[in-house]
């Protein structure tokens, strides 16, 4: 793993961003005052590698102004229906702060924790001793893991017996606290998540943390190995008492009995909570000489020395490793508080390699999986996205997906139906739409060699069907460059309807290395006809996309315009204003215009162009709406967000709406901005870029962010938890850090006609397509050109292939 940010591209990373932070600490001398968040964040970036205490406490001091008159979150009053121990919503444990976004254990981290998230969130660090006894915050006792001192001082590595393995690496204990402050800086310990931040911080001591919190911040220490100092002459459990004494520490958790029995007696404050950490079930916890397991049977003997366990997730909700899906919730909550324990989660995160299916790769449904059963629900969250589990619980909660009508506003537009979980294009997917929220359904169009319109993901059959699995039609493989997509594909043009008929539908999953919902292999391929029937008889909206129809018109030979017609026309939907049709081809909606009273959307393609007011005007006189791709509205570059575009005001100046394309939950395609929160992303397009609609693969997470409880500030006053969403400033992160994006290419003006002439009028509706009328007319296959079938990317290689989409693909 450790290949993909290797040595020689961290320093000239870090080499580059020395020079922009000094170069632009020069220029900033006029730093604005209002913006204390950012300067404070500066402050960090231009004193490193000269970390001197003082600069520490002037920060602290800016932070503490920055949370009074920012003042985001409001605590008010209980929700009574939280079935945890004591009846109090769950609390949000930060680890390392935000280490989601940040380097954990750092200044950025935990401002920003504390800024964003649940007012009473508690700040977790991770307690280790330098040689001199001295607490320094940092995961793992390998500091290589999470510091630049590999990088720096390879010299320094030692070798150790750790729990009695020998173990090479870089220890705490060889080196003093004045050294690790001093010369160390913190690095991003998930390989997983970009380095941009590598080398900017310094490492903080536990002592540190109450100038980064808000006063209603809770501290939570753990200590993870303290036999190991224990074993090299320092002692953990005095260091803990004497900075019990120095700030409130609210928990302290260990994975070890004796260290939590003894750090509790003569403790000199009795706010402090004692939890036991709980490892693997059948490691063996040294001073009892009994496994985890053992010790989780116990509970009341527990509760001698303890108020709560932090417990791995998967022992409350089990996942079933070999397919992805949940099990059945395990006892250990309603065992534990029958004892008298709170229990706590650990290991909750965003950007999860392996999620789970159940969850829709949303991070929110994960957190509510928690405290939504009607037994005993979780007394905590450790988290490296405080931010996500604070809105779970403030706004989430009561929230249940609701059919949606297709005059709801913001438009939820399916993307092939619920494709996020099922078969894109299938009824299954449909009705999941539907039932999730969706307030327009689509049906993206392609043509069958006998005129017949169907509903698939791409006119490439390869990537949504079983076509692969039968070899007889792998003949038919060839490369069609009009469909842009630069490989060889199997094309519906080529097979008539009476053969496609005969796949199967398969899931597609478009972000590399993260692979969807396998379950449903059995589900049929439908027409244009078959979805119009059952689209009619749902309350919701009918989007049908035109894929193509321009070359298939006037190359093909296809009628893709007749064939729409007449299936809306059969199914009794002629002029109906439930229905939109979108298309990216002029022609084509000129042609339906002459044809048809619908809305129109015009679908943009091309996420590389510019787009002034004369295309606005030109796209107005052929559609009342605009579909954008994401790209277009939020402009990234390495998963960053640049400056936000003025592109939707130019449209709405207009009365032009605006729907946004494609939206999707899992993390590698959301811009790394959003905190891997798909609902963070919504809360964003809708409020600061101020789109109109979403095309989305998850229909539902799109519906249930619209029913949260904390969009109306009316509401919230009348229920439990305050919380106000978090919304992303494009362009921010970049800015503060100078982080490293590649220059936006010279755009070329989006060209909205593209040259096409109109469609000829010969072409009119009623075709000859009846689905399922057999034979083939004028199927004359033709042989294999020399294409190599680009077949669907197989499974190996899933962790890599995902974290070159991080670097490479990242917000597509
Ligand atoms: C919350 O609960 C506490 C203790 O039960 C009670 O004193 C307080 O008034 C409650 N606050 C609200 C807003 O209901
Ligand atoms: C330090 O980094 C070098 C080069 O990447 C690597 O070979 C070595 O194993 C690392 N040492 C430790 C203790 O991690
Ligand atoms: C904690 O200690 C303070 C003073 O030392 C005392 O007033 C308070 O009652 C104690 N609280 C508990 C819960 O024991
Ligand atoms: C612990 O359990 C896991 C899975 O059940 C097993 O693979 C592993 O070998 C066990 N470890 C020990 C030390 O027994
Ligand atoms: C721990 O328990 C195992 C068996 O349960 C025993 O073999 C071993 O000697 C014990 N170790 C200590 C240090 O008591
Ligand atoms: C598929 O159809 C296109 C357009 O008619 C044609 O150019 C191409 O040769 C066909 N491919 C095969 C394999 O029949
Ligand atoms: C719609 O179908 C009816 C018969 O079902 C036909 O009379 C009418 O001309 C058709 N309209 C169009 C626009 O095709
Ligand atoms: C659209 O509706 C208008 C009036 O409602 C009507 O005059 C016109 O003929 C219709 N156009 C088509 C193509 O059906
Ligand atoms: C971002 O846009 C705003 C307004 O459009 C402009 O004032 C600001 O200078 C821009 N910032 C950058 C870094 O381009
Ligand atoms: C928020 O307020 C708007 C307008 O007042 C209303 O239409 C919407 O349903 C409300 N949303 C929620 C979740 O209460
Ligand atoms: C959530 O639902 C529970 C029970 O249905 C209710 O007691 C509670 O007030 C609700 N909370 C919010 C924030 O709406
Ligand atoms: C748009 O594209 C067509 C076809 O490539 C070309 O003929 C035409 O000149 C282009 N129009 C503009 C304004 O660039």
């Amino acid at each position: 793993m450790r290949l993909l940010w290797s040595l020689d591209l961290y320093l000239k990373r870090n080499l580059v961003l020395l020079v922009l932070v000094l170069a632009w600490l020069e220029k900033c001398s006029a730093i604005s005052n209002s913006d204390k968040f950012l300067e404070m964040l500066r402050l960090e970036a231009g004193s490193f590698p000269n970390a001197r205490l003082q600069q520490i406490k002037e920060g602290s001091a800016i932070q503490r102004q920055l949370v009074s008159s920012v003042s985001r979150r409001i605590l008010a009053g209980n929700d009574s229906a939280w079935n945890t121990l004591d009846g109090s919503p769950p609390l949000v444990i930060a680890r390392g702060g935000s280490s989601g976004l940040f380097p954990d254990q750092t200044l950025p981290a935990y401002v920003f924790a504390s800024a964003f998230s649940l007012p009473n969130t508690a700040l977790f660090c991770d307690l280790q001793l330098t040689k001199d006894g001295v607490g320094i915050c940092r995961t793992g006792i390998d500091l290589a893991d999470s510091t630049s001192i590999n990088i720096s001082y390879p010299e320094l590595s030692s070798k150790y017996n750790v729990s009695g393995v020998p173990t090479q690496g870089f220890f705490s204990i060889d080196l003093t606290a004045s050294f690790v402050l001093q010369n160390l800086s913190a690095i991003q310990a998930n390989l997983a998540r970009p380095p941009f931040f590598n080398g900017h911080f310094r490492i903080l001591q536990p002592t540190d943390l109450p100038n980064f919190g808000q006063n209603t911040s809770l501290f939570w220490l753990n200590a993870e190995s303290p036999s190991f100092f224990s074993e090299h002459e320092l002692n953990m459990s005095s260091y803990v008492q004497s900075l019990m004494a120095d700030m409130p520490v609210d928990f302290i958790s260990a994975p070890d009995v004796a260290f939590l029995q003894g750090v509790q007696t003569g403790a000199p404050s009795n706010i402090t909570k004692f939890v036991l950490k709980i490892r693997g079930l059948n490691e063996t916890e040294a001073s009892t000489n009994l496994t985890y397991e053992t010790l989780l049977k116990n509970f009341s003997t527990v509760a001698t020395y303890a108020s709560g366990i932090l417990v791995p997730k998967e022992y409350i909700w089990p996942v079933d490793i070999e397919t992805g899906y949940l099990g059945i919730e395990s006892t250990l909550i309603a065992d534990a508080h029958a004892a008298g324990l709170a229990v706590y989660g650990y290991d909750f995160i965003n950007d999860p390699l392996t999620p789970t299916y159940n969850y829709s790769f949303d991070p929110v449904r994960e957190y509510l999986q928690f405290v939504t059963s009607t037994g005993h629900h979780i007394d905590g969250f450790l988290t490296d996205f405080p931010t996500t589990a604070s809105e779970a619980i403030a706004c989430f909660r009561n929230t249940t997906s609701t059919t949606r009508t297709s005059g709801s506003k913001p438009y939820v537009i399916s993307h092939n139906g619920d494709s996020g979980n099922y078969p894109g294009c299938t009824i299954l997917a449909y009705e999941s739409a539907v039932r999730g929220g969706a307030t327009y359904i689509d049906c993206s169009v392609q043509m069958t060699s006998d005129g017949v319109a169907i509903c698939r993901e791409s006119p490439n059959l390869l990537l949504s069907t079983d076509v692969s699995t039968h070899s007889n039609f792998m003949s038919l493989v060839s490369s069609i460059p009009q469909f842009g997509d630069g490989n060889a594909g199997l094309y519906s043009i080529n097979m008539t309807w009476a053969q496609i008929q005969g796949l199967k539908a398969l899931m597609f999953s478009p972000t590399k290395g993260i692979q969807r919902n396998p379950a449903y292999k059995e589900e049929s391929i439908i027409t244009l006809a078959e979805f119009l029937n059952y689209a009619k008889n749902t309350s919701v909206g009918i989007l049908i996309d035109i894929q193509f129809g321009y070359f298939l018109e006037t190359e093909v030979g296809l009628d893709v315009v007749g064939a729409v017609l007449t299936s809306l026309n059969e199914t009794g939907l002629t002029d109906s204003e439930r229905v939109m049709i979108q298309s990216e081809d002029s022609a084509v909606l000129t042609r339906f215009q002459e044809l048809s009273n619908h809305t129109f959307v015009y679908k943009v393609v091309d996420s590389n162009v510019s787009v002034t007011e004369t295309e606005v005007t030109q796209i107005k006189s052929l559609a009342n709406f605009v579909r954008l791709p994401r790209a277009l509205v939020q402009v990234a570059s390495n998963s960053l967000l640049l400056n936000k575009t003025d592109i939707v005001n130019l449209f709405h100046a207009q009365n032009v709406s605006v729907f946004v394309s494609y939206l999707r939950n899992e993390f590698v395609a959301i811009p790394f901005d959003y905190n891997a929160d798909p609902t963070m992303e919504l809360n964003t397009l809708l409020n600061v870029y101020e789109v109109d609609g979403v095309v989305t693969d998850f229909p539902a997470t799109a519906s249930y962010y619209l029913s949260n409880t904390c969009l109306n500030s009316t509401t919230q006053a009348t229920t439990g938890l305050q919380y106000k969403l978090e919304t992303v400033n494009p362009g921010e992160l970049v800015t503060i850090w100078s982080l490293p994006v590649q220059n936006v290419t010279p755009q070329t003006p989006l060209n909205v006609t593209k040259g096409q002439t109109n469609l000829p009028s010969s072409l009119n509706p009623s075709p000859s397509t009846s689905p399922g009328s057999g034979e083939a007319p004028g199927m004359s296959p033709s042989p294999s050109r020399s294409a190599t079938p680009s077949l669907i990317q197989p499974n190996i290689a899933l962790l890599l292939a995902a974290l070159v989409v991080i670097i490479t693909n990242h917000c597509k």
